[in-house]
């Protein structure tokens, strides 16, 4: 693990970046486009440059091919991602009811800028295509229909910082049936069918954190850092030899690998596209499945079984829990109890990315040997939702009234964010009467539970269509307490 004092330097220096990017920002974009913040020069991969990016309504999006057309050799791969949340992320219930609202109730410029910056990671192509001020769910483009597809990806030939999107796009021309010059991870592929080129972007996580990264529009608000918090985590040691990126983690899950801190993330040997085409024997090809808590409540219903396991495994193997406690108690006293949380999977906070909305919380129950429940904390109400005094693991936005909100249109302050940071531990205390006429021993169980979104929130947004939320028991941990025995002098 890192020093904590150069974890504190990289924090202060990041603020400065920040602070420094926000200003040139200012400068040089004007009301343009500009990243959350800016790498210092000597982290950057080759193609992280100082660039305009590509703008507004910039490109034609008859230039993009549509992903079947790349699923026509890149076979495994399609079926990977098209299971994705990246190939849902338009038209995502959740995502289309929080935008939908959000094109509702923006107000001012500021509101609106941030409501128009949706477009342009959930269907970047709609952005660079000219229907970023879309306030419909259908895409009037075939290509952009595609959400966050392979000829966006692999056609980014730079990005120009960390977050909201700055990419820099040179596809060919579909309409001309010219494929242009594909970027990934090979610097000896055949071309036998079209052009391709190392991009050094395309192994680091700096390619993900281009979009999973995100500021407000308006206020530079940051509130999403997944990105951030692997950068200045343990898995980003600053040695490309041990450095573990976010597509060692992510694009090395498969089926029966989890691939996560705490898990081997072994090779995926074989091949990219067929041999009769001209592919390569490889001994890795990194995986599209880009699976989290998403996962569990989107994909197409073929894949949906696959999908949701992929996504527990990812969530089992996230978080370890620890009670620590008395070996024995007398009815009548003061029960105290340590619950120890560790991240050993994630490369960055459990829970990352939406915050504010994802919930990972603590339920911790003691029962006595009558199977009585003494004592009881997180748990969920009849409607689904978790109890007030529940240690819950999120983040809590304000807006300008000082009112909690979970619309991050108006978000203007951060009110409380409270996470279990890479490798890090969490320590929650509980303590209470253990109750006159309980039958001892105590068996005290504490579960990590997770969900994408609280039921109130998917009711909120998705009125009488909202799915349960599932929720996944991340880890558990068991204490048995036993009567303290009297010995007489
Ligand atoms: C979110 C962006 C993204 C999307 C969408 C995407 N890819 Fe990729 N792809 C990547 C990245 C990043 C790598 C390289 C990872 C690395 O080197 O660490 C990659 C690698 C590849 C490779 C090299 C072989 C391999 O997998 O190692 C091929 C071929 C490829 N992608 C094709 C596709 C096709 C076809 C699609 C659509 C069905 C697609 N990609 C969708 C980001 C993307
Ligand atoms: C007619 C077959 C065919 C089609 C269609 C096709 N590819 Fe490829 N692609 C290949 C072959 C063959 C390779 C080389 C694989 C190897 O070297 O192992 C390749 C390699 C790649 C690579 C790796 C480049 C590198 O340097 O790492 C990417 C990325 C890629 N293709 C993306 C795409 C995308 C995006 C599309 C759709 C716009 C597409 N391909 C359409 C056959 C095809
Ligand atoms: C063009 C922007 C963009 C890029 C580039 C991108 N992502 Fe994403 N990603 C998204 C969006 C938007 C979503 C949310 C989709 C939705 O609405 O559910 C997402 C979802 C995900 C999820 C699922 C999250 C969940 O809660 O289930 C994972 C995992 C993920 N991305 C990993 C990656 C990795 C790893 C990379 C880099 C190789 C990457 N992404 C690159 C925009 C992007
Ligand atoms: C050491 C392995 C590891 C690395 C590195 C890593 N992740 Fe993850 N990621 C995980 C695990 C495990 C989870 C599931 C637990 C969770 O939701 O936090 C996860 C979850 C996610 C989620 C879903 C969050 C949610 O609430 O469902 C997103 C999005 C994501 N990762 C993106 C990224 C991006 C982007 C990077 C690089 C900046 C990255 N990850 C690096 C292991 C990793
Ligand atoms: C800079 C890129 C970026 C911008 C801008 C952006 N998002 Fe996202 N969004 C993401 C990424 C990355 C994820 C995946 C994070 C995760 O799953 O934790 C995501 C996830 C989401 C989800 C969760 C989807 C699900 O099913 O759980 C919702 C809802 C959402 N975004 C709404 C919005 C809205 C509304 C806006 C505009 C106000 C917006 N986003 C702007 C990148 C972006």
């Amino acid at each position: 693990m890192k020093d904590a004092r150069d974890f504190l330097k990289m924090e202060g220096a990041l603020v400065l970046y920040f602070m420094l990017a926000c200003f040139l920002a200012v400068e040089t974009y004007a009301q343009e486009w500009a990243p959350s913040w800016q790498l210092p020069k000597r982290d950057r991969p080759a193609n992280l440059i100082e660039a305009p990016i590509t703008g507004r309504g910039e490109m034609s999006e008859s230039r993009f091919f549509v992903p079947m057309i790349c699923g026509a050799c890149h076979t495994d791969i399609f079926a990977q991602w098209k299971g994705s949340t990246h190939a849902y992320a338009w038209y995502d219930p959740l995502f289309q009811a929080l935008y939908q609202k959000g094109r509702q109730e923006a107000q001012g410029e500021q509101e609106e800028e941030v409501m128009d910056s949706c477009v342009r990671c959930h269907s970047p192509v709609s952005f660079t295509t000219g229907d970023w001020k879309t306030t419909t769910a259908a895409m009037p483009s075939e290509a952009s229909k595609e959400n966050i597809f392979c000829d966006f990806c692999h056609s980014i030939k730079a990005t120009t910082g960390i977050g909201n999107a700055p990419f820099i796009v040179d596809p060919g021309d579909a309409a001309k049936m010219d494929f242009g010059t594909k970027r990934g991870p090979f610097k000896d592929c055949p071309e036998t069918q079209h052009k391709t080129e190392f991009s050094e972007l395309h192994t680091r996580s700096e390619f993900c954190g281009s979009c999973h990264d995100v500021s407000h529009a308006g206020s530079r608000l940051a509130v999403e850092q997944t990105y951030t918090e692997w950068r200045l985590g343990p898995y980003n040691t600053g040695n490309p030899d041990t450095t573990v990126h976010c597509q060692d983690c992510h694009m090395r899950q498969r089926p029966g690998v989890p691939s996560t801190g705490s898990t081997e993330r072994p090779d995926n040997p074989g091949f990219a596209a067929p041999e009769r085409v001209g592919g390569i024997e490889r001994p890795h090809i990194w995986t599209h499945y880009y699976v989290g808590g998403t996962s569990l409540i989107l994909g197409p219903p073929a894949q949906e079984p696959e999908r949701q396991k992929m996504a527990e495994d990812r969530l089992k193997n996230a978080a370890e829990l620890e009670i620590l406690g008395p070996s024995s108690i007398t009815p009548g006293e003061l029960l105290r109890l340590r619950v120890i949380v560790t991240n050993v999977g994630a490369g960055h906070y459990i829970p990352t990315g939406l915050t504010e909305v994802r919930q990972v919380w603590l339920e911790t129950v003691v029962t006595d040997a009558n199977g009585k429940k003494v004592y009881r904390s997180g748990y969920l109400d009849e409607k689904g939702n978790l109890e007030e005094d529940a240690v819950i693991y999120h983040t809590v936005f304000g807006n300008k009234e000082g009112q909690p909100t979970y619309k991050v249109w108006e978000a203007d302050y951060v009110i409380s964010d409270y996470r279990i940071p890479p490798k890090g531990q969490m320590v929650e205390k509980y303590a209470f009467l253990v109750p006159d006429d309980a039958k001892l021993p105590l068996q005290v169980k504490t579960v990590l539970r997770y969900r994408s979104a609280p039921q109130w929130l998917a009711a909120e947004l998705l009125g009488d269509k909202a799915p349960v939320i599932p929720v996944v028991d991340m880890a558990e941990a068991t204490l048995t307490v036993a009567q303290t025995t009297v010995t007489q002098k």
